[in-house]
């Protein structure tokens, strides 16, 4: 394929990329959108593969690669459960960094073949290129390692801190970036080994203090590094779509990151500093408090009685009713409700569950409406004229304290205006707090009614009674 035909391709990959990203900013285009990527990818690879210079042995390979890659993807992908998303994508994310390095091992050890010059003497600005590639890749790779065992549960999600911790990464920070000058000046391969090994050590070094419950944010900012890795590669081998494509990724994650950051009210820097965030969530009071008022416990009986009688329903589901996987369910219980001529909503708040869309996938899988759904500052308004808030699994988003208590973790944070709706279910478990640890002060409100359970057997219950 002649350079200017694969040029042509690589451009039309990258336009489908854009689209791609475009689609996957809401449900209803997201199916689309992910298409457009698998047809974008199509085409770089086919681009790629028929390009000057890539023989039958190149060929071959690349088959290969894809046949093993694309069938462990495809096991892998069907297996995942919707909780455990958040780990794949940090393991994945792992492999990105890897390749990163890898690749920049492949332009160091072989330049002729990517044109950047000879072995004794590689163009400076490649080696500058080539350094920054390895040093964010292994970077990438380590903290992506430990972000996926943290959620996954393999090793403790509370942070891991000692004494002198940030000084410790900044020493070493420095010094990276003196073996990067020493080894753009010298293009000297124990250099560029010991900037891979001293970025290994600095993205664990960088991860482990940060709590459990910070690793989307983390995830999402790996995200980024791992496309400006790519970006950095991409201008070693003079391959315009890695550049384009490790930019995409790069500015995407960084503003999801940012986007988190924003509707968790943490500065990314407080994010990254660590030490926020406990494994489970501390026990909230228990109602034992003696100038506490007693929590009112309700049955699933109850809450179908009253909600069979509502008019307006708004649903806010979290993280619970990921972990519960009561999503189908809960669908069925509102067109039960429907069919009783009950108006349903459902409010999304930016950060419910454990990850960026994770409440709008879950219902869009129960094929819930999506003109149902809303946004925070679209419902809030809505709360004060509906007779039920069924808040399913979720405990922060719509903790008050948020907007009153200033020495609270989440004060600052907008949340969604459950109480006041006439009367709050909650359905979870027991008391304890949610994931920043802040007790829930709506448990012990006169017009509150818990239902304990695991969110899924009870709204099963609130269905059966409905259908009574
Ligand atoms: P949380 O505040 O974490 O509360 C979830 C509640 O669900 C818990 O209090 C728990 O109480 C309950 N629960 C757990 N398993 C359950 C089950 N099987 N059945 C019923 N209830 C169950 O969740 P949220 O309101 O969705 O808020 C999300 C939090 O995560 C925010 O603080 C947010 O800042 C943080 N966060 C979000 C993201 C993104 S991007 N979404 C990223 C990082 C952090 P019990 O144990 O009593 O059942």
């Amino acid at each position: 394929m002649g350079q200017t035909l694969s040029t042509l391709a690589y451009l039309v990959s990258s336009v489908l990329f854009i689209l791609a990203l475009r689609g996957l900013s809401h449900p209803e285009t997201s199916r689309r959108g992910n298409m457009f990527g698998m047809v974008g990818m199509g085409i770089a690879i086919l681009a790629t593969m028929f390009s000057k210079g890539m023989g039958f042995g190149g060929i071959a390979l690349v088959i290969a690669g894809l046949a093993i890659g694309g069938t462990i993807g495809t096991i892998v992908a069907q297996r995942i459960q919707m909780t455990a998303l958040p780990q794949l994508v940090a393991a994945f994310h792992s492999l990105v960094g890897m390749a990163a390095v890898f690749v920049a091992a492949g332009a160091f050890y072989a330049p002729m073949s990517f044109g950047i010059g000879t072995h004794e003497h590689i163009h400076a600005q490649s080696l500058i290129e080539m350094s920054l590639g390895v040093a964010i890749g292994a970077i990438t790779f380590s903290g992506s390692v430990i972000a996926f065992a943290k959620l996954a549960g393999k090793m403790s999600g509370a942070p891991i801190t000692f004494a002198g911790q940030h000084w410790l990464n900044l020493a070493l920070g420095i010094l990276l970036v003196i073996l990067i000058i020493a080894f753009v000046a010298t293009g000297s391969g124990v250099l560029f080994w010991l900037i891979a090994l001293l970025s290994f050590a600095l993205g664990f070094l960088l991860i482990i203090p940060i709590g459990g419950a910070d690793m989307p944010v983390v995830v999402s900012m790996l995200n980024s590094y791992s496309g400006w890795a790519a970006a950095g590669i991409g201008f070693t081998i003079g391959n315009l779509l890695l550049i384009i494509t490790g930019a995409l990724v790069g500015a995407s994650g960084a503003i999801l990151s940012y986007i988190m950051c924003k509707g968790m009210n943490r500065s990314i820097i407080n994010v990254l500093l660590g030490g926020f965030g406990s494994e489970g969530g501390a026990a909230a009071g228990g109602g034992g408090d003696a100038d506490r008022p007693p929590v009112k416990a309700g049955s699933p009986e109850d809450a179908a009685y009253m909600m069979k009688n509502a008019q307006k329903i708004i649903v806010v589901p979290g993280y619970g009713m990921a972990v519960a996987q009561a999503q189908q369910v809960l669908r069925e219980m509102a067109d039960l409700l429907k069919k009783e001529g009950v108006e349903i909503k459902y409010a999304i708040h930016p950060v419910a569950g454990r990850m960026p869309g994770h409440m709008n996938v879950l219902l869009a899988e129960a094929n819930v409406p999506y003109d149902e759904v809303f946004e925070l500052e679209e419902i809030n308004p809505e709360f004060a004229d509906a007779d039920v808030a069924f808040v399913i699994g979720a405990n922060d988003v719509t903790n008050p304290a948020a907007k009153t208590d200033k020495s609270s973790a989440i004060y600052g944070m907008p949340i969604l205006d459950v109480e006041r709706a006439k009367t709050v279910f909650f359905i979870k478990r027991g008391m304890a707090s949610g994931y920043a640890g802040v007790e829930n002060e709506l448990f012990f409100r006169p017009n509150t009614m818990m239902l304990f359970g695991d969110a899924k057997k009870v709204t099963q219950e609130i269905v059966q009674a409905l259908q009574r």
